[in-house]
């Protein structure tokens, strides 16, 4: 009964942990592949510590471990204080933190030993496929069940970003997966050619779509006005952001196979539904940023406020920098070269970790009943070394990424290439060399934050453990954010 007055924020605490451990982890990895383009003989002719093998190693590291870690913690915690009830079930979601990290760990260990199915994002075999399946219907049980035994009407819309995400992501899932076994270790998709690449690229595209933005912009509707104490800018823009994102994200997939054997009208097709996307991701980020009116001050003393400000300015970039290359003229320069690295972590180092550590540095003190981190010196520090870091990478390979693009299409007078391949590759050696230096310096940040995160955690031991009480509509205030 006891526990039927409070919120569940054990399992918030954990992913709240898990998401900087795996932030670290996915990053140092991240660290090491970039050195390796620089210095190709630390893979030391290990196999596992190839750059192959380690490439996706860090991708599911930092997008489905910290990434994910991070959704989970910041969904459980937003979906009980806007619906004010606890988890459906906690035994689920105890499962939920279990098994998730259990597919991390079986990541961890066949990614390096080369066992995969060579789909981007899609790389973990089929029986560790089922295991997230699991794990996945179980979230979405939880999320749901929760929405339903609400105790207020309204659905606050950070639960429509997570709900789609957590609906889109079951299909994306289960239908690029489908594949044949042959031995535990090895499938066969069961689609071929131009089929394949159509399949998997509106899923990878919508792992963008709904892994890397959707969940995330659940994150900032709730926790950008909670640190701001602004009401959302415009709830009704909110809802219209919503509704015309995820209607349009699911077409824009063939922006990622422009000049391949993929029809033309499907390469157009993506290219238009691409630009149109511009226009929703531009709504979001002025609503998120317009939410700051009349709190534009807070920004010179919080510093988690401008985690989550700076974060979407880079959403807001990379959402203008995507419909650009998705353009067929700008994609054949563009594709195949580093600007598509450089857009990659604009959007993900510089959204997705600058939202995700914003909110951990919010949330945590919450569910650890403490007024506030241990220290905001350090997290002013994380955040500088952070927005520094990611500058440093992303024009690394920008310029990197245009230089490339230029080098390889340039011709002399007689027809002939101007510049061989591997001329072009050692014009691009300093700027892979910035890059290691932009990801040493955001490790080093994220280090930082463990270290706070530790000493928080050392001092809520010597407070007294309080459960946190629902918040009843009666002393709810106004509206469903509380
Ligand atoms: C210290 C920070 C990081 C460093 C040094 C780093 C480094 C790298 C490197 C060297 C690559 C391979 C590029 C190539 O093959 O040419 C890469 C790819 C990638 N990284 Fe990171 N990364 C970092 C953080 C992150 C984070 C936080 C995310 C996501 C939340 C992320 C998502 C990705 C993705 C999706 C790719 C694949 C890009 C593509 O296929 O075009 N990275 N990263
Ligand atoms: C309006 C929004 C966006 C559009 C239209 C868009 C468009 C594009 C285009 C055209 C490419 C290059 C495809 C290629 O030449 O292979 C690309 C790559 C990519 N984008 Fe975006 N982008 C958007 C936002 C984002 C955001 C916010 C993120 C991350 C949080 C992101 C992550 C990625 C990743 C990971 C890739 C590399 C995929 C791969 O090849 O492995 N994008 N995007």
């Amino acid at each position: 009964m006891a526990q039927s007055l409070t919120y569940n924020d054990k399992i918030v605490r954990q992913f709240a942990v898990m998401t900087v451990v795996w932030g670290i982890v996915g990053m140092a990895v991240g660290v090491l592949i970039a050195a390796q383009l620089y210095w190709p003989a630390l893979n030391f002719d290990i196999p596992w510590l190839s750059y192959g093998r380690l490439r996706p190693l860090h991708t599911n590291a930092v997008v489905f471990a910290f990434g994910g870690s991070g959704i989970f913690a910041t969904s459980y915690y937003i979906v009980q204080r806007t619906c004010h009830v606890r988890l459906f079930s906690d035994r689920l979601a105890a499962f939920t933190f279990w098994g998730w990290n259990l597919v991390i760990v079986l990541a961890a260990i066949t990614l390096p030993l080369g066992l995969t199915q060579g789909k981007e994002y899609a790389e973990l075999e089929w029986p560790i496929d089922i295991l997230i399946t699991l794990v996945w219907v179980a979230y979405g049980v939880v999320f749901f069940g929760t929405i339903v035994k609400r105790k207020i009407r309204h659905i606050f819309v950070a639960n429509w970003f997570f709900g789609a995400f957590i609906i889109t992501i079951a299909l994306l899932h289960i239908f690029n997966n489908l594949a044949l076994p042959v031995t535990i270790g090895k499938s066969y998709s069961v689609y071929t050619g131009a089929v394949d690449a159509m399949v998997q690229w509106w899923y990878g595209h919508n792992a963008v779509g709904f892994f890397l933005t959707a969940a995330f912009l659940g994150m900032m509707y709730y926790f950008i006005p909670k640190q701001a104490e602004r009401p959302i800018y415009s709830y009704r823009l909110s809802v219209v952001h919503f509704w015309a994102l995820i209607s349009i994200y699911m077409w824009a997939g063939p922006h990622h196979l422009q000049y391949t054997a993929l029809p033309d009208w499907a390469q157009s097709l993506g290219m238009v539904f691409s630009l149109i996307l511009l226009a929703p991701s531009w709504g979001g980020m002025i609503n998120g940023m317009m939410t700051m009116n009349g709190a534009w001050d807070k920004l010179r003393t919080d510093p988690i406020l401008k985690f989550m400000i700076v974060s979407l300015s880079f959403y807001g970039m990379s959402t203008f920098e995507g419909p650009m290359m998705s353009i067929k003229t700008v994609n054949s320069l563009s594709h195949y070269t580093d600007w598509t690295v450089g857009h990659v972590h604009s959007g993900a180092l510089g959204w997705v970790a600058m939202i995700t550590v914003g909110c951990i540095y919010s949330l945590l003190p919450r569910v650890l009943n403490l007024k506030s981190m241990y220290s905001t010196r350090l997290i002013e520090t994380h955040f500088w070394l952070h927005t520094l870091g990611v500058v440093l990478y992303i024009a690394a390979m920008w310029i990197a990424g245009v230089m490339q693009g230029l080098m390889w299409r340039a011709t002399s007078e007689d027809g002939s290439l101007t510049y061989t391949f591997v001329e072009s590759l050692k014009a691009t050696y300093p700027y892979y060399l910035a890059r290691v230096g932009g990801g040493v310096v955001v490790l080093v940040g994220m280090l930082v934050m463990a270290w706070n995160v530790y000493k928080t955690m050392a001092m809520a031991r010597d407070v007294a453990p309080v459960e946190i009480p629902l918040r009843t509509a009666a002393h709810a205030g106004s509206g469903a954010l509380s």
